[in-house]
């Protein structure tokens, strides 16, 4: 797949989570275009991924979309940064764990030693302030960054309060890039070309989207390697898939063709109710192995966290939640980045 890259470290164990508390520093990560060293050979990788045999499907227990559940290693250590996935969350529909999935699935990554830079592109800026941000003291915000050619990354880019992740704030500010980005040349290639000198410096982009499937989306998928559908395991949630699956389509058709669709993930899963099981049943059935194995339950931790401003990573770090998130980090790496 694309944008992947191999660390060919054969280190075997992780380094320890990190959760440092306070606030961290950006400055370790700027500029925004170091050089990048040349992947290692692949054949240095190898030994490791002659792992033990793994279980063969049949001996494995069956997860939450009714197929077995594969072990998931711990994502391989990396000891060099860069060149990263670009990932949207994508979804027209509102509610369904665009925003939550974005801020956990990234701290979960940071804290497996992913160098992580997260996109506010909302202009309800709903990522920013699950962080911690206030809206109205954000000097710079994405905005600038796209209409205004002299705003640099680096005049943008904030802490997230993880070690390890960024984020690139927004405010109601960027609703009127929408409009205004009609007007510019080569419109759709803005954010990409705005991201263009971070992907050196990190290992995974992760873009919010707004939900709508305008030229803010279309931008985000131009810029993206891979799209997360987050779905809500609810009757009616695949109403408007097709729609959005038609625009992944075309925009992988006329103005991106490495997007790929990186999982469909199932969130606010009800666990007791069969209606729950059904939805998911459902998803399989629809997105085949699309579908991630993992499958985020619906708990109040998720709006608790967001008033504390900070991802259930580090605000319930032993929660179901949390781990939900952890268990993602490793399938996505396992998926999408480790390849
Ligand atoms: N798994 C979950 N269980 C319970 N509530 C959740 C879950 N995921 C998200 N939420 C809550 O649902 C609301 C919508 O989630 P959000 O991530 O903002 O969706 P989106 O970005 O797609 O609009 C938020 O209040 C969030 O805290
Ligand atoms: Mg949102």
């Amino acid at each position: 797949m694309m944008g992947g890259f191999s660390t060919g470290s054969s280190a075997p164990d992780m380094p320890p989570r990190a959760r440092v508390p306070e606030r961290n520093d950006v400055s370790d990560l700027l500029p925004f275009a170091p050089p990048t060293p040349a992947a290692p050979p692949a054949e240095e990788a190898a030994p490791e991924a002659a792992a033990p045999a793994a279980p063969v499907a049949s001996d494995l227990p069956l997860g939450p979309t009714g197929r077995p559940m594969p072990v998931l290693p711990d994502p391989k250590p990396v000891t060099e940064h860069g060149p990263a996935r670009v990932i949207s969350m994508c979804n027209q529909k509102g509610g369904v764990g665009k925003t939550t999935t974005t801020i956990n699935l990234g701290a979960a990554l940071a804290e497996y030693g992913r160098r992580v830079l997260l996109v506010d592109f909302d202009p309800q800026g709903s990522l920013s302030v699950g962080l911690g941000l206030n809206p109205h003291e954000m000097e710079k915000t994405v905005y600038n960054l796209l209409m205004d050619r002299t705003t640099r990354l680096e005049d943008v880019v904030v802490p997230s309060g993880v070690p390890g992740m960024h984020l690139l704030p927004s405010n109601i500010d960027l609703s009127a890039a929408e409009v205004q980005l009609v007007h510019e040349v080569a419109r759709e290639q803005t954010l990409q070309r705005v991201l263009a000198p971070a992907i050196a410096a990190y290992d995974v982009i992760l873009i919010d989207c707004q939900p709508s499937l305008g030229l803010l989306t279309v931008n985000a998928l131009t810029a993206s390697d891979g799209v997360i559908v987050p779905l809500e395991c609810e009757y009616f949630a695949l109403r408007g898939v097709a729609l959005l699956k038609n625009t992944i389509d075309k925009v992988q058709e006329r103005l991106n063709p490495r997007l790929e669709i990186d999982g469909v993930l199932g969130t606010m899963f009800d666990g007791r109710t069969l209606h729950g099981r059904e939805v998911l049943e459902r998803l399989v059935q629809a997105w085949g192995d699309h579908v991630f194995h993992t499958v985020i339950r619906r708990t109040v931790k998720f709006s608790d966290s967001t008033v504390a401003g900070e991802p259930i990573t580090s605000y319930a770090s032993d929660s179901g939640g949390a781990e939900a998130y952890r268990q993602l980090a490793k399938e996505v790496a396992l998926r999408c980045l480790d390849v």
